[in-house]
């Protein structure tokens, strides 16, 4: 792990942020962005096709940042477009799946289409959704325009993930199987306009292992060479996100260690089979270290051991109430004072023993006994003290809610000089309602 990417931004920078623009405030740190992001082109270098799945930080200001530095976008929904429109993506640098598309999604992108502005692709999940989509483009694609469709596989594998993220199972409501994607890929080929083009599929997030991802990319490989057999225009294969960014002190396969499965799976296809576009979607492991949020010490009470009550929780990041994820927690002040952040990691790095360190059951604020963020080893701690919730940076903003009447947090950037940049205002309380 480089030294960058396990960097919590100048302390100093994270204390003016939250004097500038209260608490809790969410920070993306550029610096961290930049490394992330090299990391994962690096594994993936052009002409690879890298899409950052916009699911995980929905900030078109960081959508923005992060399509400086090598990536397209990925959405699922007219509202992930409009945010990547926003970042100053055109739509040949966007594509569009998901399992929730409307009929007006799909007319929304037949209709771009229509205008001369193709997405990169649409990529359909079942037979029912490909004879929509025929419907649907008939009166919309006549003459020349052409919209590329893509047409997501089920990889029905075994994953090395928790069973909330596993959406490559068989039994997840994701994609189609191979007999269903052939079914469909005939049904696609018949509409006026549009053009079968691959396959797509997304094992999972947060992969303990590649194996799961191996077998899943062999399958998809196996069935592009199948059905392209009698298409030549078949020629796609994205094979969808799942990096995984655990605690600091937890090992796991990095971007680089998914990238060197491909060239033997890739040599085991003959060579006319073989996919001329090949596409990655990842989005945790583009943001998440890059996040966190700085939030404010409420209570602090004595039950049965410490516990703190901060002024960020399930409304601002919800992984651990709904997955119970872990963000390690780092103090930045202590009885008003400024901390050095300590090592990082539930084990190993944290600061055991360390004269001052107890532990700390930290809970959110909103009325839910499961805003609960986990047990932090912390410094005394008094109400008004900063701490940093850590790698929150993925999964957060985008699955913020105003819950209990808490408007959104301010987003802001750290700049590589500590300047800070607002990316987005704190929510007000007028919008709520
Ligand atoms: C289809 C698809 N692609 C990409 C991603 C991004 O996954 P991750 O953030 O784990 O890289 C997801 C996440 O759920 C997804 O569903």
């Amino acid at each position: 792990m480089s030294r960058e990417l396990d960097r919590l931004p100048e302390i100093a920078a994270a204390l003016r942020a939250a004097a500038r623009f209260g608490t809790p405030v969410q920070v993306t740190d550029q610096a961290t962005l930049e490394a992330c992001a090299a990391a994962v082109r690096s594994a993936f270098p052009d002409p690879w096709l890298r899409a950052f799945s916009v699911k995980a930080n929905d900030v078109a200001a960081v959508v923005e940042r992060v399509a400086s530095l090598g990536f397209d976008a990925n959405v699922v929904s007219r509202g992930e477009w409009a945010v990547a429109s926003k970042a100053g993506l055109p739509n040949a640098r966007i594509t569009f799946e998901g399992v929730g598309k409307t009929d007006a999604d799909l007319a929304a992108a037949c209709d771009a289409a229509a205008r001369g502005e193709p997405l990169r692709w649409l990529a359909i999940e079942s037979l029912d959704e490909a004879e929509t989509l025929v419907d649907i483009s008939a009166p919309r694609l006549d003459g020349r325009a052409r919209l590329d469709v893509l047409f997501r596989l089920n990889p029905e594998v075994a994953l090395e993930t928790r069973h909330e993220l596993a959406v490559g199972a068989g039994t997840s409501k994701f994609g189609m199987t191979a007999d269903e994607l052939s079914a469909a890929v005939g049904v696609v080929s018949a509409g006026k306009g549009l053009v079968a083009r691959g396959i797509q599929l997304h094992v999972g997030s947060q992969l303990g292992a590649v194996d799961a991802w191996r077998d899943a990319v062999r399958r998809g490989l196996a069935l592009l060479a199948l059905v392209g057999g009698t298409r030549a225009r078949f020629d796609t294969l994205d094979v969808g996100g799942g990096f995984p960014v655990l605690p600091l002190g937890e090992t796991g396969p990095d971007a680089e260690r998914f990238a060197r499965e491909l060239p033997p799976l890739l040599e085991a296809i003959p060579a006319d089979r073989r996919p001329r576009r090949l596409a990655i979607e990842p989005g945790r492991a583009l943001v998440a270290r890059a996040g966190f949020l700085v939030a404010r010490v409420l209570h602090v009470r004595d039950r049965a051991g410490r516990q703190l009550v901060i002024d960020a929780g399930m409304t601002e990041l919800i992984r651990p109430a709904l997955y119970d994820a872990w963000h390690e927690i780092t103090a930045l002040t202590s009885l008003g004072v400024a901390v050095e952040p300590r090592p990082r990691g539930r084990s190993g790095g944290s600061p055991i023993g360390e004269p001052g360190f107890e532990p700390a059951r930290v809970e959110g604020p909103v009325c839910e006994s499961t805003d609960h963020l986990g047990d932090h080893l912390l410094p005394p701690l008094r109400r008004g003290d900063l701490v940093a919730i850590r790698d929150a940076g993925a999964y957060s903003a985008s699955l913020a809610s105003t819950y209990n009447g808490r408007p959104r947090p301010a987003q802001v950037i750290v700049e590589r000089d500590g300047r800070l940049t607002l990316a987005r205002r704190r929510g007000t309380i007028a919008a709520l309602g």
